[in-house]
């Protein structure tokens, strides 16, 4: 019976034994598993601290780094570039982040680039637009987002959405082609008469109009007094325009002009072209209607001081072209963006003129230049505008 006993004794100790080893285990394992979920929590919460923190630093970055919009017509012409390029490099020196699109002409691919600058963020858009008046809708859900626009050197037109313009003294640049046909042509000394054709800018184009009422208002004393003759009639802006700044449309009407009004021998003197780029068509036709430069080649006005332009007016294909720096265009809009984004005041020095439809913009001008061979020198290469090896053929 003792024996029994002492096996019955025995089986229950390994029993309790074994329980409390499996009671060990248990723990063990749950302590583990506890240890394992406290690292575990201790990571997912200093993660979630990191991002927090990451987060607060986006939010601050986001309140600091300010998005800048910019939406240029083309990359076809020179001056565009140009602006653009200025402009970036400015706003990104000040510590902007700069999304700059080229349009190419196309009016509905800037309204899509200006949509995109919106939904992506932009706290500001800087617009030269294509079609002034095509941007209505647009520029209005800029204005629903709360987004400041500046206008960029070509006005837009029936939108209270528009906080700012930079500009040049637009309706000058017309005074100033007009002026140097007038003074080359000596008809304050009552020369003449002389035959001169008319060009106008892209209708759409708010400025295209203020270059020819500069021009326009310049020539016509001259062309009452029939010192100046229009000789094929085509004297209104509709009949000059030329859609898009479109270098072939220039040179497929001055071809017309020439075949249709001077096949009898009559010989153009002037030529009034609102841009360098309208004036390498016209110069086109002319050659292809047989004129020389250096014998009887009329005097060809520009604007923007295009190489070519400035190389044009080096060898005499070119009489002049409108000088605007687009360095110092740049850096006023750059005010403007910091004026808007800040809450302060950029330089305005004009309330008056530039009327869009629905208010009188607020707008800097800056000063166009006249560039002829006399001052090429100075005022596209002593300024560092281009190298002298830029303008060397
Ligand atoms: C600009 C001119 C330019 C023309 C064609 C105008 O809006 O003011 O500088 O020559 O567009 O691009």
């Amino acid at each position: 019976m003792k024996k029994v006993k002492r096996i019955l004794a025995t089986i229950l100790a390994t029993a309790l034994l074994m329980s409390a080893a499996a009671c060990t285990a248990v723990d063990t394992k749950t302590t583990t598993t506890a240890a394992a979920a406290t690292t575990a929590a201790d990571t997912t919460k200093a993660a979630a601290d990191t991002t927090k923190a990451a987060a607060d630093t986006t939010k601050a970055a986001a309140t600091t780094v300010f998005k800048v919009g910019v939406a240029m017509p083309t990359q076809s012409s020179e001056r565009w570039i140009a602006d653009g390029s200025n402009i970036k490099k400015q706003l990104e020196e000040l510590g902007y982040v700069v999304d700059l699109q080229y349009a190419e002409d196309d009016v509905q691919a800037q309204v899509n680039q200006i949509e995109n600058m919106i939904t992506n963020g932009a706290n500001c858009l800087v617009i030269a637009a294509i079609d002034s008046s095509a941007l209505v809708n647009i520029l209005a859900k800029a204005k629903e987002a709360k987004i400041p626009v500046i206008a960029y050197d070509r006005l837009l037109m029936n939108t209270d959405a528009v906080s700012y313009y930079a500009t040049f003294d637009n309706y000058q640049v017309g005074v100033l082609q007009a002026s140097y046909l007038v003074d080359a042509l000596g008809l304050k000394d009552n020369k003449g008469p002389f035959n001169i054709e008319l060009f106008a800018g892209s209708p759409d184009d708010n400025n295209a109009t203020l270059f020819w009422n500069g021009a326009m208002d310049t020539l016509k004393p001259y062309i009452d007094s029939k010192q100046l003759v229009v000789l094929s009639g085509q004297v209104d802006f509709e009949k000059c325009a030329t859609l898009r700044w479109a270098q072939e449309v220039a040179q497929a009407r001055m071809e017309n002009i020439l075949s249709g009004t001077y096949s009898g021998g009559q010989k153009v003197n002037a030529v009034l072209s609102p841009y360098d780029g309208l004036s390498y068509g016209i110069a086109a036709a002319l050659e292809g209607a047989g004129y020389k430069v250096g014998t009887g080649w009329p005097l060809i006005t520009g604007q923007d001081a295009e190489v070519m332009g400035v190389k044009n007016i080096i060898s005499g294909k070119q009489a002049m072209t409108v000088f605007k720096d687009t360095r110092v265009l740049a850096s006023k809009c750059v005010k403007m963006v910091e004026a808007v984004l800040k809450g302060t005041a950029p330089e305005i020095n004009d309330t008056k003129t530039y009327n869009n439809g629905v208010l009188v913009v607020p707008s800097f001008l800056c000063t166009p230049v006249a560039v002829t061979k006399d001052n090429y020198v100075k005022e596209v290469v002593d300024s560092g505008y281009y190298t002298a090896d830029k303008l060397a053929s």
